[in-house]
């Protein structure tokens, strides 16, 4: 399976913050947000991965990550033109899936918890053919994607931010398809709001019924980082984990060297060069 993190759009609603920097740069505590789903998709073994945004910010993300080789994983990067929604990505990326199964994470998704590793691994196994989404327990889930699920947790509805939302399951930006997903993204038009939404495509697999649900439980967390408050709580929360347990969140290089995908030596060089920073001192203690 591919994965691809989709770190479009101009950021308007974080302006001024965003005004010259990509928002997926910003950083939650001690990284550039973009780690966050990078390291949910190594999590989930998967190695080979697109990284799409705007012409003007993909250089940025190029200097930032390079072909991934440090990581032991392959990095290729597109350009979306436009903001034309969540859907595009399979779009722009119709030759990077080739002829695979994709994983779609958004670059602002920052996902911790216990078992989230288990429960992506089963993710990916049980979607052999079909789309896996998530669904996520929130207070208000009109801001969100919404999935409505029956009393054995197949999906009966899905709705893009609906006003009167028909269960407090917000769908967060992690989905898994088959590779039907490219022709599929090809046939739908863009919503209300003129965007490609990934929840019309999501209808589409549910209309063929072949649309899973996997609800998560409340040992996840799935931080918001869609405002300043968000991502100042975000940051919190990463803040407050690292500093009690002294294992870090989101930390791509451990990732890959515990998955394997990178030695001890590898691992070395890399907290050699940041071993100024906390972080580096992290990476240098982990082999010890
Ligand atoms: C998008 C999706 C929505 C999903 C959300 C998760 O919303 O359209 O279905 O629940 O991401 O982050 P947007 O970020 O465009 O408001």
């Amino acid at each position: 399976m591919k994965g691809i993190i989709l770190a479009g759009g101009k950021g308007s609603r974080l302006y001024p913050l965003t005004k010259v920097v990509s928002k997926h740069l910003l950083p939650i505590y001690d990284k550039p947000m973009i780690y966050y789903p990078l390291s949910v998709l190594l999590l989930a073994s998967i190695r080979d991965i697109l990284i799409i945004s705007t012409e003007e910010d993909l250089p940025l993300y190029q200097r930032l990550l390079g072909d991934g080789s440090a990581l032991g994983i392959c990095l290729s990067y597109a350009v979306q033109a436009r903001p034309r929604g969540l859907a595009e990505a399979f779009l722009v990326g119709e030759s990077f899936i080739g002829d695979d199964g994709v994983c779609l994470i958004l670059g602002d998704n920052v996902f911790y918890g216990h078992d989230l590793t288990r429960i992506l691994e089963q993710a990916i196994a049980n979607n052999t053919a079909g789309a896996t989404i998530l669904g996520y327990p929130v207070k208000c889930p009109s801001a969100f994607g919404v999935v409505e699920v029956d009393d054995r947790n197949r999906v009966c509805s899905i709705e893009e931010k609906p006003r009167h939302p028909k269960s407090n399951y917000a769908v967060p930006g992690l989905y898994f398809y088959d590779n039907d997903v490219v022709e599929i993204a090809k046939g739908i038009r863009p919503s209300d709001r003129g965007e490609l939404e990934i929840t019309s495509i999501n209808q589409v697999y549910l209309d063929q019924k072949r649309l899973k649900v996997v609800l998560l439980s409340r040992g996840i967390a799935w931080l918001d980082t869609g405002s300043p408050e968000g991502m100042l709580k975000a940051s919190e929360y990463v803040e407050t984990v690292q500093a009690r347990q002294g294992f870090y969140i989101s930390c791509v290089e451990e990732i890959a060297w515990r998955r394997g995908f990178i030695d001890g030596a590898q691992l070395h060089r890399i907290g050699e060069e940041l071993r100024m920073t906390e972080y580096g001192q992290y990476i240098l203690s982990l082999r010890r």
